[in-house]
């Protein structure tokens, strides 16, 4: 079958395209442990006052000397403000939203998660340097959404 010059070299140009993105993901997933949010667990919005967990968002130390850090975004803020955790030490992030979809996403870090009504988003990350970082909403939530942001200190250590 005769193929044209110019449509072969589009043809391994898309091919050669794809490769690179799927390299991109792989560089990401790779260096900068970038991974796609999954956990699967769901909270009622409507009663998310009442919550046992999410009903006073807070900075806990667990047993095991890990952190557990309950924050629930809204319009347009997040609760606890600012959040306050150790350097050097996991901090498990459970994440969720009393009204619409918000991002939480925290400068410097790969942290960058979802916070969907009806679901809790997890992570853990260990903070190795101290200081003040920015938390911003990334998913567009209304008039006030270039507004919301937040403030993650990581105390401790030396900065
Ligand atoms: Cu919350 Cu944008």
């Amino acid at each position: 079958m005769h193929v044209e010059l110019y449509e072969r070299i589009w043809m391994w140009a898309a091919g050669a395209l794809v490769l690179v993105f799927l390299g991109v993901i792989l560089v990401t997933a790779g260096l900068h442990a970038t991974a796609p949010p999954s956990h699967i667990e769901t909270v009622d919005p409507a009663t998310l006052e009442t919550h046992p967990e999410f009903g006073t968002p807070a900075v806990t130390e667990m047993p095991d000397g890990s952190v557990k850090a309950v924050v629930v975004a809204s319009m347009f803020m997040y609760s606890p403000e600012p959040i306050e955790v150790p350097a050097g030490r996991p901090v498990t992030f459970r994440i969720t939203s009393s009204d619409v979809i918000h991002g939480f996403q925290i400068g410097g870090t790969n942290a960058n998660a979802m916070a969907i009504p009806g679901y809790v988003s997890q992570f853990t990350l260990t903070f190795d340097r101290p200081g003040e970082y920015l938390i911003t909403c990334n998913e567009y939530c209304g008039l006030m959404h270039h507004a919301m942001v937040g403030m993650l200190i990581v105390t401790g250590g030396r900065p």
